[in-house]
């Protein structure tokens, strides 16, 4: 039947979703899927239902596409959509929610502290040390975050982290590799892809290096020793099932240079699609096309 790819949406990610969109849709229409775009910004997603589409790709990022709302209208319309269900939606575009969950569960991530003002920033910065990253719970792309490196930037790095979200969090900076890990699968049938390894400029993985520059290097084989490729796939996978995740994901992973130990940051169950995106790259260093990825997607959507 027809395939919905939802992208753009209204969230400060748009821009992103609709590359990412846009690469799937021209994917999904390549292995001969009837596919078509459908921007939830502009349109109402019963229409779907009246349309007569079968399923839905959701390639829509952050807030209103990824946390889990329009997951839950797919539910009520019941259309079979790609991804994690409602609440392992809701609860990963949290990362409060899901450090807690993580931390409950014993798997390791940055120590944190909640804010709710420049004061309470500048408190935080005291007790986590320099730097210190300063950044809303539920965004996506890097926006609205700041490295803070002196208590002056607590204010502005605070009121621009609240200005995308009223939960903002500080978190302990982790010195060391960027890497990053998709899993695909469900329960006990999720299995990690290759690691990524990141080298950003200056450390600085924001989101003109993630999306428009070509200044970023991946690693994928990751370059790391075996067992410390072996335990962030072990890891990401557990971190994928504790949260309840569904068909796929990309956690984000920093190995502290000091003792090589390995901290979860967050997991993205709508992961970018772009050609600058790695989700995409780490299929393809498994054998894995984008198409055949985007068509085994599809054919996993569910309820
Ligand atoms: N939030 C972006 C799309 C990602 O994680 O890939
Ligand atoms: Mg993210």
């Amino acid at each position: 039947g027809k395939v919905a790819v939802l992208m753009g949406g209204d969230s400060a990610e748009r821009e992103v979703s609709i590359m990412s969109g846009t690469g799937v849709l021209n994917a999904l229409k390549s292995q001969g899927v009837d596919a078509y775009a459908f921007d939830p910004h502009d349109r109402d997603l019963s229409e779907l239902k009246r349309d007569g589409y079968a399923r839905c790709f959701i390639a829509l990022h952050g807030r209103y596409g990824e946390d889990g709302t329009v997951q839950g209208a797919l539910e009520l319309l019941r259309l079979p959509y790609t991804g994690s269900g409602v609440m392992a939606s809701s609860i990963a575009m949290d990362k409060i929610m899901t450090k807690r969950i993580w931390r409950f569960e014993g798997l390791p991530t940055p120590d944190w502290r909640i804010v709710t003002s420049a004061d309470e920033t500048r408190e935080a910065f005291a007790a986590l040390g320099s730097p210190m990253i300063v950044k809303p719970a539920r965004e996506g792309s890097t926006i609205g975050l700041t490295k803070v490196e002196s208590v002056e930037q607590c204010e502005a790095a605070y009121a621009l982290a609240a200005g995308c979200d009223p939960e903002v969090l500080c978190e302990e900076f982790i010195d060391g590799d960027e890497t990053t890990c998709p899993v695909l699968g469900e329960g006990a049938g999720a299995e990690a892809l290759p690691v990524i390894r990141i080298v950003a400029p200056q450390g600085n993985y924001d989101y003109q290096n993630k999306y428009f520059t070509d200044v970023t290097q991946y690693h994928c084989p990751s370059g790391l020793p075996q067992d410390e490729e072996a335990e962030i796939q072990r890891l990401v996978v557990q971190a994928f099932r504790t949260l309840g995740c569904r068909g796929w994901a990309r956690a984000d992973v920093m190995i502290r240079a000091a003792d090589r130990k390995p901290f979860l940051l967050e997991i993205n169950t709508s992961p970018g699609m772009t050609g600058h995106s790695l989700v995409p790259m780490s299929a393809r260093a498994a054998g894995i096309s984008y198409e055949q990825l985007c068509l085994w997607l599809v054919t996993q959507a569910s309820l």
